[in-house]
């Protein structure tokens, strides 16, 4: 009987990612098509890029574009639909070797350039551009993010009054009600079978999750506690202190905090914009979760103060420590857990 399925005796390996064994793939974590196809999959991401570049083709017409971090090339095929002269994007995954041949495929092969490398050391055939796209954010905004790249990016390559795709990002704060998956999460350590397991739970909550919260489950006003704007962002902002005051909507118990972000496309006609909060259609990103040690009781109107601080680890600055401190209605006693996102 005739197999249905595809015959693997074909597929003959031509070119360095198509030979990557599962090492490889740790290495080079972007190699893998599964994640590009998670990132393209995500509309809220992909389609508000689109609709940023496409539905702006008076800021893209005969201009030269940078593209930075191209992975599979979507965005650089946008730039070039726009009617971009000339469009460089650089990647340092393998996963660049399928995007010449996507950009080839589509007929972009004069208008796009591809340049397989990490920005910071990589030599570009234009010097100077009059755009830069990229789509740098991680979990939490900045966690395995790639923005110190974009900046670099900018300072280097971008045209004096050159734009920046997307150019304003913003980080919220909120609290939640979450018992049930406090439960779930925390204090299940404090009972395995029987057993006290409680060591775990203290690492576990200082672990942020990153997972889908629903609206319900917002108990206070939001609270912007980082603005960046990516035309005069430095690197040290990056790393920041920021206060916030978080006004109860009803009376409730707090479990946790919650963080997501926003992005604008500032500079385009009609503002595209994007937001990873509960209330926003589903992303990738999904929102970050901070259990706090002990249940907080709130009532409407009340406040939590606070504050939260934000660094890239010493011994690995992909890694983020983040610590919280915050207090109850103005009461003097503050509670400060330090978290870390690896
Ligand atoms: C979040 S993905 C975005 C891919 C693509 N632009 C898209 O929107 O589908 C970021 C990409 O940036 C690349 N990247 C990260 N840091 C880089 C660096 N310093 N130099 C070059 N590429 C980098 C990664 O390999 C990855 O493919």
């Amino acid at each position: 009987m005739e197999s249905a399925g595809p015959s693997t005796h074909h597929i003959v390996p031509d070119v360095t990612s198509d030979s990557m064994t599962s090492r490889d793939y740790y290495a080079d974590s972007y190699a893998h098509f599964g994640i590009h196809e998670e990132m393209l999959k995500d509309t809220v991401r992909t389609g508000s890029y689109r609709a940023a570049i496409i539905n702006n083709g008076h800021l893209f017409k005969g201009k030269t574009v940078l593209d930075v971090g191209c992975g599979t090339g979507i965005l650089s095929m946008f730039a070039a639909k726009a009617g971009a002269s000339h469009v460089v994007g650089i990647d340092m995954s393998n996963i660049i070797d399928q995007a010449q041949k996507i950009i080839e495929a589509n007929g972009f092969k004069d208008t796009i350039t591809l340049v397989k490398g990490k920005l910071e050391e990589a030599e570009l055939p234009i010097d100077q551009f009059d755009i830069i796209i990229s789509e740098w954010m991680g979990y939490f905004l900045l966690y395995e993010s790639m923005l110190d790249t974009v900046l670099l990016a900018r300072d280097k390559y971008l045209k004096p009054k050159g734009l920046i795709f997307p150019d304003t990002a913003k980080l919220l704060f909120a609290a939640i009600e979450d018992q049930d998956y406090k439960e779930e999460k925390i204090n299940f350590w404090d009972n395995v079978y029987g057993f006290d397991y409680s060591c775990i739970k203290d690492i576990a909550l200082r672990e942020p999750l990153v997972d889908t919260v629903e609206l319900k489950a917002v108990v206070t006003d939001p609270y912007v506690i980082k603005e960046i704007n990516l035309l005069t962002a430095t690197k040290e902002d990056l790393t920041f202190t920021a206060p916030f005051s978080l006004v109860a909507t009803r009376d409730d118990y707090v479990h946790a905090f919650l963080a997501w972000f926003d992005i604008v496309f500032d500079c385009t006609h009609k503002k595209v914009k994007f937001s990873t909060g509960p209330h926003a259609q589903y992303t990738h990103w999904k929102q970050t979760v901070f259990y706090t040690p002990s249940t907080i009781t709130i009532k409407k109107g009340q406040e939590i103060t606070g504050e939260i601080s934000c660094a890239p680890n010493k011994r690995n600055n992909r890694d983020l420590d983040i610590a919280i401190s915050y207090a109850v209605g103005g009461e003097e006693e503050e509670t400060t857990v330090d978290y870390k996102m690896y």
